[in-house]
């Protein structure tokens, strides 16, 4: 196996977790058991970013849509869910690790909420990573909040019309302060992108795995890194003025 250290490390990784229910289905258990290994790949991939050095990682975890699965399902993530926030937070502060919570947070039941604050006011001033979970996350969600913050400004007068550019934008979307991710993965074989961060990946470069979520390990991650040092991410310049890769 080849470990030698990438030329770029990707400072920001975005991931769509996806496969958990096939991953179960192929095991004849139900849906719950794929969400529970989901989540102990989760752990392991916190673990490799950490080790990488990657300072900030995105993980979409529940979308705005996934609210609409049958109520048995939603009920099983939600019990995981806090099960995770009580059993996880003390690890991941012990690690220095910053958690953030992205999304629609307010269709969360008051315990989960009340946990969701409590671990990012505990991690808030940790730096080694930054880990943005998203839940109850949509891109489109996340857009149209942005806008109508960015009216109530107009509308109080805080700034005007003309003068609301990307900045701003980016700014009033859930991720700020962190910058745009520059690697995207997205496992379990669809090729899409789900309603997830649709602002922020206008220039990430995409990863996809036809990997089950809870069977991502350690080298696919490494094996993502390295693909993701050998792109030449252009900006919609041309390869001479951009040089080698990742100018
Ligand atoms: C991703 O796995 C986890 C969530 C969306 C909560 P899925 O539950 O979508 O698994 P598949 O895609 O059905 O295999
Ligand atoms: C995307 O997966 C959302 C998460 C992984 C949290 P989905 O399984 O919901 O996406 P679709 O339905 O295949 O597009
Ligand atoms: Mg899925």
């Amino acid at each position: 196996m080849n470990m030698s250290k990438p030329a770029v490390l990707p400072q920001h990784i975005a991931i769509i977790m996806d496969g958990n229910g096939r991953w179960a289905r192929r095991r004849l258990l139900p849906r719950y058991a794929g969400h529970r290994a989901g989540l102990s790949a989760a752990r392991a991939t916190i673990e490799s970013c950490v080790r990488h050095g990657v300072p900030v990682l995105t993980l979409f975890a529940f979308s705005s849509e996934n609210w609409q699965r049958p109520q048995t399902e939603v009920g099983s993530l939600m019990e995981l869910f806090l099960g995770a926030l009580e059993t996880e937070v003390q690890n991941l502060n012990a690690n220095h690790i910053r958690i953030r919570f992205i999304g629609a947070l307010d269709g969360f039941a008051a315990a989960l909420q009340e946990g969701m604050r409590r671990a990012q006011q505990l991690t808030r001033e940790n730096t080694r990573l930054t880990l943005n979970i998203a839940v109850g996350y949509g891109g489109r969600w996340d857009m149209l909040q942005a806008v109508r913050r960015l009216a109530a400004d107009v509308a109080a007068g805080r700034i005007s019309t003309p003068d609301i550019d990307e900045v701003h934008f980016s700014n009033a979307l859930a991720l700020a302060p962190v910058p745009d991710p520059d690697l995207f993965i997205r496992t379990g074989g669809e090729r899409r992108i789900s309603n997830f961060l649709l602002w922020n990946l206008a220039y990430t470069e995409l990863y996809f795995t036809d990997t089950l979520w809870p069977d991502f390990a350690d080298q696919e991650l490494d094996a993502a890194i390295r693909w993701f040092a050998g792109r030449q991410r252009r900006f919609g310049l041309t390869p001479e003025q951009r040089g080698g890769t990742h100018v």
